[in-house]
This record gives C-alpha cells, sequence and structure tokens, in this order.
C-alpha cells in the first residue's frame, strides 16, 4: 500500500474511533503491513459503530417480553410427512448443512471440534458419524445429499485436512465454506484489539453468519443448480442428530414452511437451551440467558413447563428462504463477553485471567421471526440430543458415549440381541453401531447371530 492508502486508511479509522489499530504500522514489514491491511479491509466500520454504541456502551438490553407465548410442538410426523421427505430425498432435492466453525473452547480439545473421537469403541469422529449417516442416506434412498460444512478461518485447514485425510468419508459431494469474522472489542472503551502488532482479533461472526457465507461462497447457487429445494441444518456437535431424517423434512415440506425446528420437551427450568416460543404470529428463539426466570419457571395446569419447547438447533429450511433472507436481512448482532487474547498499547502480549472483550454473534435461530410459516416438532430427548460441549460433567465426552452406546443397545436389542445393561437400564458395555451398517432393525438383524449377546465391548461398522 502506497502513503496515500495508508493516510486513506487512517483517516477512515480515525472517523470511527479506532485509528490506534495502525500504532504498530511503521515498525511492521512488508509482509506484516500487507497481513493488517488484509485484517482492516474486512472491517464494516460503520456497523462497527453502531454495534459499539448498542452493545458495549449502550444499556444491557434485556429482550423485551412483551407479546411473548409458549409454543406447543406438534408430535411425530405422520405417514404422508414421510413419505414427502423419502420423496423429496429420493429426487436428491435435500441438501445436508453442518455448522463446524465454533472454537469448542468448553471442551478444551485441540482442534476443529468435528475432529473429536467420540465413538465409544472405535473412536470415530463427529465429522465421520455424521458424514456416514449422510451416506446412508445415498444407500436407502438412491441420491446423496451434498454436504457442506461451514468452518471458521480457525479451523478450516484443520478441517480440510481432516477430509482428505479421510477420502471425504466417501462422500460424492463435500463442500467446506468459511463463516465470515467479526473483530473483538475491547468491553470497556469500544476499541478494535489487536491479536498481534499486524493481526486484528477477528473471531467468527457465529452460526447466523451461515446463510451469508452459504450466499458469498457460491453454495447457494450451487444449490438451485442441482435442484436442491430444503436444506437440512445441524451443529456438528451432536452425534445423535437423524440426519435428513424424512418426516422432519416431509413435515416441514408439507406444512409449506420456510424454517422449521427440532424441539425437545424442557423439563428443567435452568436447562441451557433455547427456547421456541411465538409472538404476532411468528415464531421465535429465547436463548437461555435472555429468558427471565419467572417465564422460565411458568408452569401449565399439568405441571409442565408452559416454555418446554427447547430448541436443539436442528432446523430444516426452504432453499428459497435463505436465497431471500441471504440477500436481504440482517439478522441482529448479540453481546458476548470473552476472554481475548491481544497485545497492549506497546505491543506486549496479553492473556487475561477475566473477560477483558466484547464479541458479536449472530443466531441462525433469529431467522424464525423472518419466516412467514414455521413448523416446530417435537423429538425424544434420548434419542435426538445429546450434544459435546464441555470436558466434564453435563454434555461431555462421558455422557456423549454413554448415550451413544445406549441407543445402539435399543437398536441391538430390537434386532433381537441381548444387551446386558445396569440396574438404571442403561447399556452396561460400551457400543457402538456405525451409522452404514442397518437402516433399522430389521436389517440389522441379518447382520448378526441369533441369540447374539453383548456382554463386552461390541462394534459393528
Ligand atoms: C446452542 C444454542 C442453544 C441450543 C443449543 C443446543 C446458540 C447461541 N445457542 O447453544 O439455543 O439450545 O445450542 O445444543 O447457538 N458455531 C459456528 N460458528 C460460530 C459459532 C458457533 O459454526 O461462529 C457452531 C459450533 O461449531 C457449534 C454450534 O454452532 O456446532 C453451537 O455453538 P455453541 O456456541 O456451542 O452454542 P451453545 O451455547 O452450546
Amino acid at each position: 500500500m502506497g502513503d496515500d492508502g495508508v493516510r486513506d486508511l487512517r483517516a477512515a479509522l480515525a472517523a470511527h474511533g479506532q485509528e490506534g489499530l495502525l500504532r504498530f504500522w511503521d515498525e511492521l514489514d512488508g509482509a506484516g503491513r500487507e497481513r493488517l491491511e488484509r485484517d482492516l479491509r474486512s472491517l464494516d466500520l460503520d456497523l462497527l459503530d453502531r454495534l459499539v454504541e448498542t452493545l458495549v456502551h449502550g444499556r444491557e438490553e434485556h429482550l423485551d417480553m412483551g407479546g411473548v407465548e409458549p409454543v406447543e410442538p406438534d408430535p411425530a410426523p405422520s405417514p404422508e410427512a414421510v413419505a414427502e421427505g423419502e420423496d423429496a430425498l429420493a429426487r436428491g432435492a435435500v441438501a445436508v448443512v453442518i455448522v463446524a466453525g465454533g472454537q469448542g473452547t468448553r471442551l478444551g480439545f485441540d482442534g476443529p471440534k468435528g475432529c473429536y473421537p467420540i465413538g465409544p469403541v472405535t473412536d470415530r469422529s463427529l465429522f465421520q458419524i455424521h458424514c456416514e449417516k449422510v451416506a446412508a442416506l445415498g444407500r436407502r434412498y438412491g441420491r446423496t445429499p451434498p454436504l457442506y460444512v461451514m468452518t471458521s478461518d480457525d479451523n478450516h485447514a484443520a478441517t480440510e485436512a481432516f477430509f482428505a485425510d479421510h477420502d471425504r468419508f466417501g462422500l460424492e459431494h463435500v463442500r467446506l465454506f468459511r463463516q465470515g469474522t467479526m473483530p473483538a472489542v475491547d468491553a470497556r472503551s469500544g476499541t478494535v484489539l489487536l491479536a498481534a502488532p499486524d493481526r486484528v482479533a477477528l473471531s467468527p461472526d457465529g452460526h447466523g453468519g451461515t446463510l451469508r457465507a452459504l450466499r458469498r461462497n457460491g453454495c447457494l447457487d450451487e444449490m438451485r443448480e442441482r435442484g436442491i429445494e430444503t436444506i437440512f441444518y445441524l451443529q456438528v456437535d451432536n452425534p445423535l442428530v437423524a440426519v435428513g431424517d424424512p418426516g422432519f423434512v416431509g413435515a416441514h415440506r408439507l406444512a409449506g414452511a420456510e424454517v422449521s425446528s427440532k424441539v425437545v420437551r424442557k423439563t428443567d427450568p435452568a436447562e441451557k437451551v433455547g427456547v421456541v416460543a411465538a409472538r404476532d404470529g411468528r415464531q421465535l428463539v429465547i436463548e437461555y440467558s435472555d429468558l427471565p426466570d419467572r417465564l422460565a419457571e411458568q408452569r401449565r395446569p399439568d405441571g409442565g413447563l408452559a416454555y418446554a419447547a427447547g430448541s436443539i438447533a436442528l432446523h430444516v429450511f426452504s432453499h428459497d428462504f435463505v436465497e431471500r433472507v441471504a440477500a436481504t436481512a440482517d439478522l441482529p448482532y448479540h453481546r458476548a463477553l470473552k476472554r481475548v487474547s491481544c497485545v497492549d498499547e506497546r505491543g506486549r502480549p496479553v492473556d487475561p485471567d477475566e473477560p477483558n472483550a466484547i464479541k458479536f454473534e449472530q443466531f441462525i435461530f433469529d431467522t424464525l421471526p423472518l419466516a412467514r410459516r414455521s413448523l416446530v416438532l417435537e423429538t425424544s430427548r434420548e434419542g435426538e440430543f445429546e450434544p459435546l460441549k464441555n470436558a466434564e460433567g453435563v454434555s461431555s465426552p462421558e455422557t456423549v458415549r454413554a448415550r451413544l452406546s445406549d441407543a445402539a443397545a435399543d437398536v441391538l436389542e430390537a434386532a433381537g440381541a441381548v444387551v446386558s445393561r445396569t440396574p438404571e437400564g442403561a447399556a452396561a458395555v460400551p457400543i457402538e453401531l456405525g451409522p452404514l451398517v442397518a437402516a433399522d432393525p430389521a436389517e440389522l438383524a441379518r447382520r448378526i447371530a441369533p441369540g447374539t449377546v453383548v456382554d463386552g465391548p461390541f462394534t459393528l461398522s
């Protein structure tokens, strides 16, 4: 960049109170200057001004709960819905999108979360489990849905290498696409932080960035060319998802919905899941941190929680809706107070013990109020929800593996096997069934010897 270029950039930054970002410019070599310039040019300074004003300096905004009411989810999908979903899968009209751009800080795993070895017996990764489920759809319906995996700058290269090392798990069409970034700002001053003298502290823009990233990377156009009408969206952390579930896809399509959501019945008011609710005839998700205790604890006459539609972050979108929203709508940004490593005024690295920064993130479920029609379908917690979030305790490798073993035990028993159980009814031994093993218990029964006894670690691939 010439002197004029730096002057322009400095002036633009100064107009937004961010000129400090160039404080090490004179000390940087050519490559450093290039890196910093690239980061700086990615910033939307007008947007940043608005966010700093409202989310850093503004009063802590509490979501207005006026007019909010609970929603009652639909029960299991009808046979017609299942048939509709199967037809869409067989016509190749369904794509699968996995979001895997998060940083997985709570899990403390050094690598993309999708690479985490979670199989109870074979250490199958989360990615392998999801990919084999996609492959199983292809085997069952004759067309394998194209798979789109959202990564972030932090984990794109590692994710790409992982898929290459595993021959893309045998899938015909896998496309990785990167989500966008947002700068982290100092929690007090609102000035953008530098991760290094030549790097802005950028982090993923939240899974709400999925739609924009799909569009920017040409994935939406590609889907259209391939005849995709329906997008099945899941988060990488939950290996129990029934990927491409025809009942869910079909119910969404028959209802003419633009977004559909799967929920589990929430029984603990403090559980950390968002809840699907409604306002003015439109649905919305209220994140657990925003739901006032008064509403979280409200009960119905039968004793159940009023706000019980616990979002498991599993959605089906119509492709048209995603195109419309990606092209025209601005989802709101949420603030997250986080610890962010950075350099101080003199360029010395700072590794804070306390949260020092605000990050700005968009959430995928903020698309719900934009949908003219949406559907909520209830699923069983045991069957479909045990996300890997933490290193220990709830939603940890231990609980996820146990749940995978339990699910496999149920299927094996339905196929005629005798499975050793604990007094509480859980699988007493680690069990892992590869998603490609069998589509249903009848098929599994043909794969195992009659009277098979499972009383030690057991796996079939
Ligand atoms: C999320 C939902 C919560 C829901 C719960 C179910 C949010 C804000 N809340 O909680 O309502 O009940 O899941 O498990 O999402 N990701 C990206 N890019 C990003 C940020 C996240 O791809 O920039 C991906 C992650 O890789 C992960 C998923 O989104 O797969 C979830 O993100 P996470 O921050 O773990 O959400 P939760 O707080 O657990």
